[in-house]
């Protein structure tokens, strides 16, 4: 009854309205644009700057541009666009706005874009956009929204972008994105958004494109973005806390644009990025990143750009962009770098864009590739500059003519300093140390090479110092040989030889228990030479050995009194027990020494 009622009162209206715009479309022409608005032929009504406080009413039916931005517009009540119904395009920017009352926009059925930007909403009630079904742009950014509730969109079938970057969202419901059908375009601000709203993100299937904003996250979750299937571009931007992510936080994704920047990440996420073989664009820019290590990046088969401006790049290693075909963009603007070698990519023909300005270039043959290749180089406007050496000091690199070139940017091969013979006879366990020192243009990179020619790393008990020195701490005889010292720069290499013999302790192989591995330890003194004498006197020896061989048998006792009440109480005597122990340095020598210790001592005693 009350339905049928509604029903005719709504076609009474719909013919009146009919009737009404009949009579406006003759006079249409001649009636006044409302006061504080321009309008124009191309029905076009442009009220910006007009003071108002609240919209006009008596606005043309045909508009199909309504601008109302800058104004003092607080409140947009129920229904007040109503008769707008060829309206595109409605702009409510830089307002006052703080209320958007439910069926706001009802009735403009043909809208398209709806801009809200800059004003001070806080929330916006389900509802609000119910009547927009062809509605494709809404642009809501820089309010204060705080939530985004179930079903705020639900209207919105026809949706394809909305931008609310620039609010204060701390939460996003689970079905807040139900309805958005259409969505291709998302950006947000998460301004303390603790987590990644992945569940209410699912609901957007065929999304392309998100923009996160101010994440309050440090991590990025595991599997944050999964159900995103065919979304191409992610940016991630302005999250200061952010500083990994972690291995499988971009599961699921096949991007073919990634941006995460001024964040905190101190490192590039090899392991989280490896799956994304589409990914042509990759820029990191504003991380804290110190560097491309080698080899890391290759699954990215085709990726073609690469910024990382403003970090804190130290070094791009040797072989970090190969197998990358078509790499042919690197921004590494206003980093640390002193120099990046031709040996860092597949191949530097494919090269078009090299953003290199703004570093401490040391100007050597590394960088001649760069200077040579200057006419088929795009640098951005800024050339690169030599800061570090002082004849080149802060000259461009397309000021260099052809004629000086080969003379100015040289290398020096090295040249490995003090080359006085190195032959070292030491005592068994013993430290001893052999200098490396070098000089050339770049400072030579000096390696160490044991006798086998393998190379030998900082750490372990032969290691490698940070000075270039060689440290063989607690020498064992199997320890003697020839080592190599190879110091190389750009330029080439040169080496030196050095050889350690080391005399096995005298008493070692007469002593039951092979001590010696605990006597090797407090031996700290290091010395080219090796002529100390032991740290301890036999008398202490004796006593040591006592107090071990007290302690070994006190536990055996417990441990075969154990044993015997055990057998005993299960009523299965035992006569004998054969106890096996491996001496505590064959444990603790990392480093050689097996073949000597690493045999089990065992005995075995008879039980009563
Ligand atoms: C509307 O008018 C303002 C000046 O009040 C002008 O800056 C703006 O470009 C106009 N907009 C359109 C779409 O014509
Ligand atoms: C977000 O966090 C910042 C600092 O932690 C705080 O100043 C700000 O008020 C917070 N914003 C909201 C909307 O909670
Ligand atoms: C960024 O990370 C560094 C350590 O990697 C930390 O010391 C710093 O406080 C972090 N910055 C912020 C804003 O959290
Ligand atoms: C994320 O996944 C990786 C790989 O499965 C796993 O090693 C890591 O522990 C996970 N991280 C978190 C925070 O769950
Ligand atoms: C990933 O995206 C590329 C193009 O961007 C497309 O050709 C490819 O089929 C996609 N792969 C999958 C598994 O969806
Ligand atoms: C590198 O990026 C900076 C900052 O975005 C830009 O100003 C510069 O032009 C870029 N350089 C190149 C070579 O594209
Ligand atoms: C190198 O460092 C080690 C330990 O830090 C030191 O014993 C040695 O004297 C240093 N060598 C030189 C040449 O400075
Ligand atoms: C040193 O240089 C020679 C050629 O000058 C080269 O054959 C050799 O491989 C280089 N050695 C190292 C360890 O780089």
């Amino acid at each position: 009854m009350f339905e049928r009622l509604a029903v005719h009162q709504r076609l009474c209206c719909g013919v009146l309205y009919l009737l009404a715009a009949g009579v406006a479309f003759t006079s249409e022409t001649r009636r006044p644009c409302p006061q504080s608005c321009r309008c124009n032929n191309e029905l076009l009504v442009n009220c910006s700057h007009g003071q108002l406080s609240t919209v006009p009413d008596n606005l043309w039916k045909d508009a199909k541009i309504l601008n109302l931005t800058h104004n003092n517009i607080r409140t947009l009540v129920h229904q007040q666009f109503q008769t707008l119904a060829r309206l595109l395009e409605l702009d409510l920017s830089d307002n006052l706005l703080a209320i958007v009352e439910v069926e706001a926009f009802l009735g403009l059925q043909s809208l398209l874009t709806l801009r809200l930007a800059r004003n001070h909403l806080k929330i916006i009630p389900v509802g609000a956009f119910a009547g927009l079904p062809n509605l494709q742009l809404l642009d809501i950014s820089s309010n204060e929204i705080l939530v985004f509730v179930d079903f705020t969109f639900r209207d919105l079938a026809a949706l394809q972008c909305i931008k609310a970057a620039d609010n204060d969202l701390v939460f996003i419901s689970h079905q807040a994105f139900t309805g958005l059908t259409s969505l291709h375009e998302l950006h947000i601000d998460g301004c303390n958004l603790t987590a990644v709203p992945t569940e209410a993100l699912t609901q957007l299937s065929v999304l392309r494109s998100l923009h996160f904003h101010r994440l309050g996250l440090n991590a990025l979750p595991n599997y944050s973005f999964h159900h995103l299937v065919h979304l191409k571009e992610l940016v991630i931007s302005h999250c200061p806390w952010l500083e990994t992510l972690s291995g499988n936080s971009l599961f699921g994704l096949n991007l073919t644009s990634l941006t995460i920047r001024h964040c905190n990440l101190s490192a590039v996420p090899y392991i989280p990025l490896h799956h994304l073989v589409y990914l042509i664009y990759l820029d990191l820019s504003f991380n804290p990143i110190t560097y491309i290590h080698g080899n890391l990046l290759g699954d990215l088969l085709r990726l073609q750009e690469l910024h990382l401006v403003g970090g804190s790049l130290l070094s791009i290693g040797i072989g970090a962009f190969r197998g990358l075909t078509h790499f042919k963009l690197l921004n590494v603007s206003r980093n640390l770098l002193t120099t990046l070698e031709t040996g860092a990519f597949q191949s530097v023909d494919a090269l078009k864009t090299l953003g290199l300005d703004n570093n401490p270039l040391a100007c050597d043959c590394r960088l001649l590739w760069v200077v040579q290749r200057r006419q088929y180089l795009e640098f951005g406007g800024h050339s690169p500059t030599c800061t570090t050496s002082l004849q080149l000091e802060s000259w461009h690199f397309l000021d260099f003519s052809e004629v000086e070139l080969p003379g100015l940017l040289t290398c020096r091969q090295p040249q490995i300093l003090n080359r006085k013979p190195q032959g070292v006879k030491v005592d068994q366990g013993h430290t001893v140390v052999f200098y490396c020192n070098a000089e050339g243009e770049p400072l030579p990179y000096i390696s160490w090479l044991n006798p086998q020619l393998r190379p030998l790393s900082p750490t372990g008990r032969i290691r490698t110092l940070s000075n270039g020195s060689l440290e063989v701490r607690y020498a064992q005889p199997q320890d003697n040989g020839t080592y190599r010292c190879v110091a190389s720069n750009a330029a080439g290499n040169d080496s030196l030889h050095v050889s350690l013999h080391v005399q096995a302790f005298p008493s070692s192989s007469k002593n039951p228990l092979r001590l010696k591995g605990w006597f090797a330890l407090p031996s700290a003194s290091p010395g080219v030479n090796g002529n100390q004498k032991h740290p301890f006197d036999v008398k202490t020896l004796l006593i040591a050995a006592a107090i071990g061989f007290l302690s070994f048998f006190s536990s055996v006792s417990v441990c075969f009194i154990f044993m015997f009440f055990w057998s005993k109480s299960k009523g299965k005597i035992k006569h004998t027990a054969t106890i096996a122990y491996v001496p505590r340095s064959a444990v603790s020598n990392s480093n050689g020494g097996k073949g000597n210790y690493m045999e089990t001592s065992r005995f075995t005693m008879k039980l009563i």
